[in-house]
C-alpha cells in the first residue's frame, strides 16, 4: 500500500480540510445501479432488487480514508463498509463517524486487495473508490472487484482535481502552486489532468461494460486558510516537501503571502470542485 497516509497529523488535516462528497453523486450512482439491475434476466433482477425501504444490500467504500464518502452510502444501502489500510485514517473516520448518524456504517482497517477475504463472491452491489485508485495495484484490484460484485453490480472510480477559484488572481496563484509541486509527481498528477481516462482504459480489460459517467460540479465557499489546509493535506505536496526539505520559503507560505495580499485569509471565497466518475458494470 501507499506509505503516504500513515501519519496521524496527515490524517487529521485530511479529516478537517478535504472536500466532502455531495449527495448528488450518490443519486447518480443509485440511478446507474437501477439501470444495470433492470437489464438483468428476470430471476437475477428479482434476487438483487431493492428491499421494502428501497435500499440495495451492500456497498463498500474502498480506501475510504476518513470516511467522507462512506457516510453518504447508508441512505441507499442496508449495509455500508469503509475499508482503508491506514490505521490513522480509520481512526479519523471513526471520529467523523461519531459526529453523524452511525447506523449501518462499519469501518475496517485492511488492504483493498483483501476484500475478497471479507466478502463472498457475488455479494456486493457497489464498490466505490474515491481519490485513491491511482495508489493501488489496479489489475489485481479490478479482478477482485469482479469477483465480489454481484451481477449488475458496479465499481465506481471517483476523483477530483482540486478547487478552481472564481477570482482569476487567486486561480493564478493556485495554478502556480500546482505546477511547482507537480515536479516529480507527474505520474499521479496526470491521472487527475486526464480525469482517470488512462485508468478507464485499464478498467475495460476487466469490466468490458464500463465508461465515463456524468461529472458533477460542486460550488463551494471556502477561505484561503481552509484552502491552504487542503493543500497541506495533499499527498503530492507532502511528497514534494520530503524531496525538497531545504526549500525556502515553503511553497505554501508563498501561497498564503500572495493570496493574503489580495483578500483577508479568513474571508469567504467562491470556488468549484469537479468530481469525475468512471463506472464499470459486472
Ligand atoms: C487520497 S486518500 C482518499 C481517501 C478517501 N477515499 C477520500 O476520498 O477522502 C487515499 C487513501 O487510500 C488509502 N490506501 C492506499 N493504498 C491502499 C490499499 N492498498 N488498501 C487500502 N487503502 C489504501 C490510503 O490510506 C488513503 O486513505
Amino acid at each position: 500500500m501507499s506509505e503516504l497516509f500513515l501519519e496521524h497529523d496527515h490524517s487529521e488535516l485530511y479529516r478537517k480540510y478535504r472536500p466532502k462528497y455531495p449527495k448528488e453523486i450518490f443519486e447518480i450512482i443509485d440511478r446507474k445501479l437501477t439501470e444495470s439491475t433492470d437489464k438483468l434476466p428476470d430471476h437475477l433482477r428479482e434476487e438483487y432488487k431493492r428491499n421494502k425501504q428501497s435500499k440495495w444490500r451492500v456497498a463498500l467504500d474502498v480506501a475510504c480514508g476518513t470516511g467522507f464518502a462512506t457516510l453518504m452510502l447508508p441512505p441507499h444501502f442496508q449495509s455500508s463498509y469503509g475499508i482503508d489500510a491506514s490505521e490513522a485514517q480509520i481512526h479519523q473516520a471513526k471520529i467523523e463517524y461519531g459526529c453523524r448518524d452511525p447506523s449501518r456504517v462499519t469501518f475496517l482497517c485492511d488492504d483493498a486487495l483483501n476484500i475478497e477475504k471479507m466478502f463472498q463472491r457475488d455479494s456486493v452491489d457497489l464498490i466505490i473508490i474515491c481519490q485513491a485508485v491511482h495508489w493501488l495495484e489496479r489489475g489485481k484490484f479490478f479482478k477482485i472487484c469482479q469477483n465480489v460484485l454481484r451481477p449488475g453490480g458496479m465499481l465506481v472510480l471517483i476523483g477530483y482535481a482540486g478547487y478552481t477559484f472564481d477570482d482569476e488572481r487567486l486561480e493564478e496563484i493556485n495554478k502556480e502552486f500546482i505546477l511547482t509541486v507537480c515536479k516529480g509527481n507527474e505520474t499521479i498528477m496526470n491521472h487527475f489532468l486526464d480525469k482517470y481516462e488512462s485508468i478507464s482504459i485499464e478498467l475495460k480489460k476487466y469490466f468490458p461494460n464500463s465508461g465515463r459517467c456524468d461529472s458533477y460540479m460542486n460550488r463551494i465557499e471556502t477561505s484561503i486558510t481552509e484552502y491552504v489546509g487542503y493543500l497541506r493535506s495533499c499527498a503530492v505536496y507532502r511528497n514534494f516537501k520530503k524531496s525538497n526539505p531545504d526549500l525556502h520559503p515553503d511553497t505554501l507560505d508563498d501561497v498564503i503571502d500572495k493570496s493574503g495580499k489580495l483578500i483577508p485569509i479568513d474571508s469567504p471565497v467562491k470556488a468549484s470542485c469537479e468530481y469525475f466518475m468512471i463506472v464499470g458494470v459486472k
